[in-house]
């Protein structure tokens, strides 16, 4: 055992921690009090203080269920984070982080840092497989060298391009069509051929996301993007709350095969989604229901990838009105061209990850954007407010 163990507690190392999925990962991990977890942010995307929020929230959270009893020290080491402000594409400074916990120290990890906008990807592609591809290949060695060879992936629905049919099951060839989407096939890949290569050492699970939304109910953690935000439901939140002068939400396209001919989209809550994380680790605990089931019918290697999506699809017009419900805020829009690389529908087939896993994305668009616009409400400025 390393110096760094907590009896009764798991290390596992979640990269990107501290962003808009990776702080909703950390606290269900948390919520488990099963893990300690350690995170790896280099803070392009996130601020430092959404992991402070976290475990704020988690010890609370323990206080008041322990209570009037006081917490066991394994459950208050659960509540806390080992947070590094670290870039995985510097091989020294992750190489640290391992260190810190010895050679098999680390049970797990929870590989979510990326770069992830389509359309900037195709810009600055080299920027993308160097940050995205480069640094899964450097993290996967430094796992090798300490003995660490569990893996979850966050992949993404954009593996699929444009699919042949809707809703997608896993088995759809993929066939990303932007440099981004690209990256997360080839890190499918390679991690794929690492499970073949070496079957009695590694296992690993990748996360195909659709469209992650919503936030904590608390409002206490949120999406907080630098920048004005890419994806259509925080941009939303954004015009609602003030922080976009002379709103107006261009529609990109609304002449598409899809019932009011706008882009359709799976939404899923981020809590649903951050659930789907502690599955596939269970999955990777030797000896589980899950381990056997997500494995069964696996021949070459230890390597599964699931849809994570509810497996029902919102049209842009529908999330304008479900968001308008929310915050009571009369939305502008202006209907122009399509943009490059839009498909027309992207939506899961979740059967796979339910019935292996257990895993379900119970909440509704109602709920996500309710828990979006409490959380946009509480911190107009995010984390920095
Ligand atoms: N949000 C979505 O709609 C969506 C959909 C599908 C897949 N994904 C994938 O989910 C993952 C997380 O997405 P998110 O929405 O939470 O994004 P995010 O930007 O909020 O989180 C990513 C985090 O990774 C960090 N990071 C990036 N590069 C890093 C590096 N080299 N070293 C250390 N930290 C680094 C960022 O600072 C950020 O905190 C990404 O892999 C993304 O591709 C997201």
């Amino acid at each position: 055992m390393s110096s760094s163990a907590t009896p009764g507690l798991k290390n596992v190392l979640v990269t990107g921690g501290a962003g808009y999925i990776g702080s909703h990962v950390v606290y269900c991990l948390q919520k488990t009090r099963r893990y300690k977890v350690i995170s790896i942010d280099n803070h392009h995307n996130s601020l430092p203080a959404a992991l402070t929020r976290v475990a704020e929230l988690s010890l609370e959270e323990l206080k008041a269920s322990c209570s009037p009893d006081e917490p066991t020290p394994s459950q208050l080491e659960s509540t806390k984070v080992d947070a590094h402000t670290c870039d995985l594409t510097d091989p020294a400074s992750v190489r640290a982080v391992f260190a810190k916990y010895g050679k098999g120290g680390i049970w797990g990890v929870v590989h979510i840092a990326a770069y992830k906008a389509v359309g900037e990807s195709t810009e600055i592609p080299l920027t993308y497989y160097a940050n995205n591809v480069s640094a899964t290949l450097s993290l996967l060695q430094i796992m090798s060298e300490f003995d660490c060879s569990r893996i979850v992936y966050s992949s993404s629905a954009t593996v699929y391009g444009t699919p042949p049919e809707v809703p997608i099951p896993e088995s759809t060839r993929l066939k990303a069509d932007s440099p981004y989407g690209r990256t997360k096939v080839m890190c499918e890949t390679i991690i794929g051929d690492l499970c073949s290569a070496e079957p009695d050492k590694w296992q690993a699970i990748s996360l195909r996301y659709f469209n992650p939304a919503g936030a904590h109910p608390s409002g206490r953690i949120g999406e907080d993007p630098r920048g004005r935000p890419g994806n259509l439901l925080p941009l939303l939140a954004h015009m609602a709350v003030g922080r976009i002068p002379d709103p107006l939400l261009k529609v990109f396209g609304n002449d598409y095969p899809t019932e009011d001919g706008t882009c359709v989209r799976d939404y899923l809550h981020v809590l649903d989604l951050a659930g789907g994380h502690l599955l596939a680790l269970e999955a990777l605990e030797e000896g589980s229901e899950l381990n056997a089931t997500a494995f069964a019918d696996v021949k070459d290697g230890k390597f599964k990838a699931y849809n994570l999506g509810k497996g029902k699809g919102m049209s842009v017009y529908q999330i304008v009105e479900a968001m308008r419900k929310a915050t009571g805020f009369g939305y502008k829009t202006e209907v122009v061209g399509r943009r490059r690389g839009d498909v027309p529908a992207l939506i899961a087939d979740p059967a796979l990850a339910q019935k292996e896993l257990g895993f379900s994305a119970a909440h509704d668009l109602e709920t996500m954007c309710r828990d979006l616009w409490n959380w946009q409400k509480k911190n107009p400025k995010g984390y920095e407010t």
